[in-house]
């Protein structure tokens, strides 16, 4: 079974003060025995590294372009991120797929980068409301996964963050037995494409995940952690979430 991650998306939130959430939070769960990671905005990346040296809390960023350097105007590279001090970066997630157009291929691109970084790829795929209505989600997170991922993934450089769309901040979630299933057709997919390391990857869930349904999703076979968004932002709430994976 792979170690449970837990993950933080802090988007587009955090001034410096939120510094103290992550002091709090490992006051709150000093000895949490999964993985622990928050990505804050960029500019707070520096700075929350500092704050979390001696944590067992890493840092990762949102995104990151596919080159190394050049002349691409507000945006960040891999070994940009990776010289802040990052470890993990998540890339294709629904909000940069649906504000900047971002494709399967310019995921895979960037993940690739990321690699070459020695950075951990939290690959974001999942459906629309509209999709998913229509009955196309398989259709649409298995098209994603093989688009957005390049061959030769291993357990230590890539994570599939499975975020139905209509569940990212919205309150609303699958139930159990269908976010079982779609982890269930990601697992099959991954190892069908990389072995045994696609049964090592993790397969973590995102979308309105909470202090209250976070046991609940956490003990869903495939379920290898979660990826937060606003119940990361408070460390009582992220807290809870991170015991729950433990
Ligand atoms: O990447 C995390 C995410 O999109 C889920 O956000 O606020 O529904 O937990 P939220």
């Amino acid at each position: 079974m792979p170690k449970k991650l837990a993950a933080g998306n802090w988007k587009m939130n955090g001034l410096r003060q939120a510094l103290d959430e992550v002091r709090a939070l490992h006051d709150a769960c000093p000895d949490a025995r999964c993985d622990i990671v928050i990505c804050p905005p960029a500019t707070l990346i520096g700075p929350m590294v500092e704050v979390s040296n001696d944590m067992q809390i890493e840092v990762g960023g949102q995104d990151c372009h596919a080159n190394t350097s050049g002349a691409h105007t507000g945006d960040i590279s891999a070994p940009m991120l990776a010289d802040s001090g990052a470890s993990y970066v998540i890339l294709g997630h629904s909000e940069r797929r649906a504000s900047y157009g971002e494709t399967d291929a310019q995921v895979r691109a960037k993940t690739t980068s990321a690699w070459n970084a020695d950075l951990t790829a939290i690959v974001c795929i999942g459906e629309t409301l509209e999709q998913w209505e229509a009955g196309q989600t398989l259709d649409v997170v298995g098209r994603q996964l093989q688009g957005s991922t390049p061959d030769g993934a291993t357990s230590e450089t890539l994570v599939i963050a499975y975020e139905p769309v209509w569940a990212i901040g919205t309150g609303k979630t699958p139930t159990l037995e269908e976010i079982g299933a779609v982890h269930g057709f990601i697992r099959d997919a991954l190892v069908k494409r990389f072995g045994e390391e696609g049964q090592a990857m993790r397969i973590v869930y995102g979308g309105s995940m909470n202090p209250k349904n976070a046991s609940d999703i956490a003990g869903i076979p495939n379920v290898d952690g979660g990826l937060v968004g606003g119940a990361s932002l408070k460390a009582s709430d992220f807290c809870h979430i991170v015991k729950a994976l433990d």
